[in-house]
C-alpha cells in the first residue's frame, strides 16, 4: 500500500491528532504562559467543514485509523459537537478521542457521545483543590471531577487521566493514584517534555520514571505488564495485583520515537509530523485555493516522508520547538 503517511524511517503514521484552538480555560505551568497564548483570528482557523475534509482525505486515502482532538482546550471551541458530528458520518467506525481538561464537560458529556465521539483522556494533575489551583492558576477542580464522573456515566470509555510529572505533584502522586483507581478510571504519568511556553524546562530538574516508581513503590506493589500495543506511550504496571494499572509515559527517558505512529495537523491547518518539527507543511493554502484531495494528500504525504528519528530531547545542542505544547496538542 503506497498511499499511506511513510516516513523515511519505513514508520506509518495511522494515529491523526487534531488541535482545533489554541484557548484554554487554564494555565498550567507546564503549558501556557500566564496570560494564554496569542489569539489566532477566526478566519485563520480550520473551519468545522475543513476539518472534516481533512479527516475524510486522511481516512479515505491516507491510512488514518483513529482521530483524536486536541488544543488548547477543545472544548472551548462552540462547534465542537457539529466537528464532531461532522467526522462521524464522513468516516464511520473510525474511533474520534479527545484530549481535554474536562472543564465543563459536564454539560457537554452527552452531546458529545450522542454526536459520536468514542472516548476522552483527561489531563489532571491533582485532586487537592487548592494545589490544582495553583498549578493551573485556575480553581476549576470541582469542574474537573465533575466532567469525569459525566464522562464515565455516559460511556465515554476507556477515560484514562494524564498527569504531567512534577516537583511539586510528587508527593501527591499516591492520593492521585487512589482517587483513579477508586473512579475506575486509568492514571498515567508523563514524564515531561521541554514544550513550556517560558521554555524552563531542564533535564536535571525533571521527574524521572523511576523515581515515580521508587516513591509509588513505597505504597503500592507494581508489576510491570509493558504496552498495550507497539506504538502506545505508555508502558503499564499492574497495581497490587490488579486488575487496575497504572500507565507511565517516559517520553524523555524511555522515548518510543522508533514506534512512532502519529502525525499532527495544527489550528491553523499545518501538518506537523512531530512533536518537535521544525518545520510545519500548510494544507489549509490549498484547501481555501481549490485544491483537490489529491494534492492535500500529496502534501500530506511529503510532510511526513521528512519526519525525523527522534526528538533528541537528551542529545546535545537540543533546541525545542517554537510552538509550545498548547499550541501543538499533546
Ligand atoms: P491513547 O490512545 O488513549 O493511549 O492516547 P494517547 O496517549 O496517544 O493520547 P494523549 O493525548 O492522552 O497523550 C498523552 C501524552 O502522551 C501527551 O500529553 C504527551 O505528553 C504524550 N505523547 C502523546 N503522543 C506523543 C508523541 O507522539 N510523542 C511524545 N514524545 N509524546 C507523546
Ligand atoms: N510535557 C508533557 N506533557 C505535556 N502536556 C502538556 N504539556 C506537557 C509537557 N511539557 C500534556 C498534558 C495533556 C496533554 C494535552 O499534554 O498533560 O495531557
Ligand atoms: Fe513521535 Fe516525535 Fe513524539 Fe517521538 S517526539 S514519539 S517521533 S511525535
Amino acid at each position: 500500500d503506497t498511499d499511506v503517511l511513510i516516513d523515511k524511517f519505513g514508520r506509518v503514521a495511522r494515529d491523526l491528532r487534531i488541535s482545533i484552538t489554541e484557548k484554554c480555560s487554564l494555565r498550567c505551568t507546564y503549558c501556557m504562559p500566564e496570560e494564554g497564548l496569542p489569539v489566532i483570528p477566526a478566519a485563520d482557523l480550520l473551519s468545522t467543514e475543513e476539518i472534516v475534509r481533512v479527516v475524510g482525505i486522511g481516512v479515505d486515502r491516507l491510512g488514518i485509523r483513529e482521530v483524536r482532538f486536541t488544543g488548547g482546550e477543545p472544548l472551548m471551541r462552540k462547534d465542537l459537537e457539529k466537528i464532531i458530528s461532522g467526522c462521524a458520518e464522513r468516516v464511520p467506525g473510525i474511533p474520534l478521542a479527545m484530549t481535554t481538561n474536562a472543564v465543563g464537560l459536564e454539560h457537554r458529556a452527552q452531546q458529545l457521545a450522542a454526536a459520536g465521539l468514542t472516548r476522552v483522556n483527561v489531563s489532571l494533575d491533582s485532586v487537592d483543590r487548592a494545589h490544582f489551583a495553583e498549578l493551573t492558576r485556575r480553581d476549576r477542580l470541582p469542574s474537573v471531577l465533575a466532567g469525569i464522573h459525566a464522562a464515565a456515566r455516559v460511556g465515554l470509555a476507556p477515560l484514562k487521566v494524564n498527569a504531567v510529572l512534577m516537583r511539586e505533584t510528587l508527593s501527591g502522586a499516591a492520593e492521585l493514584l487512589h482517587w483513579c483507581v477508586d473512579a475506575g478510571v486509568e492514571l498515567r504519568f508523563i514524564e515531561q517534555m521541554p514544550l513550556d511556553a517560558d521554555h524552563t524546562w531542564a533535564r536535571e530538574n525533571m521527574v524521572t520514571a523511576e523515581e515515580l516508581l521508587t516513591v509509588l513503590g513505597t505504597r503500592f506493589t507494581l508489576t510491570a505488564i509493558g504496552r498495550d500495543d507497539p506504538s502506545a506511550p505508555a508502558e503499564e504496571w499492574k497495581i497490587d495485583g490488579g486488575p487496575a494499572t497504572v500507565g507511565i509515559i517516559a517520553s524523555v527517558t524511555r522515548s518510543f520515537c522508533a514506534d512512532c505512529d502519529r502525525t499532527r495537523m495544527t489550528a491553523e491547518g499545518t501538518i506537523r509530523s512531530c512533536l518537535f518539527s521544525d518545520r510545519e507543511v500548510d494544507l489549509r493554502a490549498a484547501l481555501r485555493s481549490g485544491g483537490g484531495d489529491d494534492e492535500i494528500a500529496d502534501l500530506w504525504r511529503g510532510a511526513m516522508w521528512n519526519k525525523w528519528a527522534g526528538h533528541g530531547i537528551a542529545a546535545e545542542g537540543f533546541v525545542p520547538p517554537e510552538r509550545s505544547m498548547g499550541a501543538i496538542g499533546g
